[in-house]
């Protein structure tokens, strides 16, 4: 019966990669490097925005972060609205406010400043304000979205995510407990500023799970089954940059070039997974964050190690060569040891930064139906090296528990 589903999945697999294969996904174009912020005024002026919604948290624009964009707007004619309701997972709720205010204020464009959360929350903001007929809920899944979306501006403040490249947005529904996604190629922002300064002050423990994030982004994009050239040459580069300066950035955080570095390495690995894709790291982990809200960094970053468990034999040479790639390992060894040396590297990197080995909220009545609902997310449109049955996927999870 497995075998035949599998068949099954893995055909239908390989029509959704076909198809979006076929799919042109643009890159941002970016503004890039300390201080290249100062940069985004003139951008959104010279694109002929007057009026701008800029979307961020309150643990952001408490720190004072957003101050000198806004200040700098007004200054040059462009007025600007901030909207800092966004929580993290973000919600309907969320999204429905932020469009009231864009209406409000009459805004003709977005500037989406924080986590993976501001941005995503942007992200949805934009695309209801272009389809008002269609709720946040009918967009989920992919093409559910009509063009053309207001510009809109991506300002990373976690280094992370990818969103501010990538196609994707997480939306958490708290009714249901459930994280949906919603894809199209309209959601790629056609503007990103990768600015190290705005991530001096993050804090340690946002810094190693955000870095996990984006490795897992790399990794899981590299041994999927719809890897290509591009997206694999992005993946070892952010590969390589995360194992060389994420734990260094953790102990100290202000050394900027490092900082720079994690940011390039968070973007490549957004370029990578958004056309590779991810895989059951990124399903077991949304069903946790809309469960129980587990911030989505730190839950791959205790998954991770785990699901490569399962699936090193038949990525065997992938992960090898992405050890080779991350310098803990040289070609002459056996693919075996590699393999096995850049899981043991992803469990020492979690100790090193103080990331626990399980899920405290995990609760073991809850295994199935989380089980069920990350298969149910992963399959067809995760291209996995191997495929997870229920069973394995609940034995996956138990070891996520913690007594
Ligand atoms: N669209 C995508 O492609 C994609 C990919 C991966 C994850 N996600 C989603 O992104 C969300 C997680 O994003 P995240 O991990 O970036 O975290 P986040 O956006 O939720 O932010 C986490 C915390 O960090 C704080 N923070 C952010 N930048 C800061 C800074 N520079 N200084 C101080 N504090 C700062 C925020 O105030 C917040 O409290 C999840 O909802 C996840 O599902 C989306
Ligand atoms: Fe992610």
């Amino acid at each position: 019966m497995w075998l035949v589903k599998k068949f099954f999945i893995r055909c239908l697999t390989k029509f959704v990669g076909f198809v979006m294969g076929r799919m042109n996904l643009s890159e941002p174009e970016l503004l890039s490097g300390p201080g290249s912020l100062q940069k985004l005024p003139e951008l959104i002026y010279s694109k002929g925005v007057r009026s701008v919604l800029l979307v961020s948290d309150k643990g952001i624009t408490g720190i004072g972060l957003t101050d000198p964009l806004a200040t700098a707007l007004e200054k040059i004619g462009v007025g600007c609205t901030v909207f800092d309701d966004v929580q993290p997972n973000p919600t309907i709720t969320n999204i429905e406010s932020g469009v009231e205010v864009y209406r409000r204020s009459q805004c003709d464009g977005i500037i989406a400043f924080g986590g993976g959360s501001a941005i995503d929350c942007a992200k949805i903001i934009n695309a209801r304000i272009a389809n008002p007929k269609k709720s946040v809920s009918q967009m989920e899944g992919g093409m559910k979205i009509s063009g053309p979306l207001s510009p809109m501006f991506a300002v990373p403040t976690t280094a992370g995510t990818g969103s501010e490249c990538s196609l994707g947005a997480m939306v958490s529904n708290p009714e249901t407990h459930e994280k949906f996604g919603v894809a199209s190629p309209l959601l790629v922002p056609p503007y990103a500023v990768l600015d190290a300064q705005l991530m001096i002050g993050l804090p340690p423990h946002i810094t190693s799970s955000t870095g996990m994030d984006a490795l897992t982004h790399a990794v899981e994009s590299y041994i999927g089954t719809w890897a290509t050239d591009y997206t694999n040459s992005h993946a070892e580069q952010a590969v390589a940059i995360i194992l060389r300066d994420l734990e260094a950035t953790y102990l100290d955080g202000t050394d900027i070039e490092r900082r720079q570095n994690l940011a390039r390495a968070s973007h490549y690995a957004g370029l990578a997974f958004t056309r590779a894709m991810v895989g059951y790291v990124h399903a077991i982990s949304h069903n946790l964050g809309g469960l129980y809200s587990v911030p989505h960094g730190l839950a791959n970053a205790v998954i991770l190690p785990y699901v490569l468990d399962f699936c090193r034999e038949d990525c065997e040479t992938k992960l090898a060569k992405l050890a080779v790639v991350g310098g803990i390992g040289s070609d002459s060894e056996s693919n075996e040891s590699l393999s096995e040396k850049f899981i043991e590297k992803v469990r020492e990197m979690n100790r090193n930064m103080d990331i626990p080995t399980g899920i405290p909220e995990l609760q073991a009545s809850d295994i199935p139906n989380l089980a069920k609902r990350a298969l149910a997310e992963a399959h067809p449109q995760y291209p996995v090296p191997r495929l997870m049955n229920q069973s394995q996927c609940e034995e996956v999870l138990r070891k996520l528990l913690v007594d």
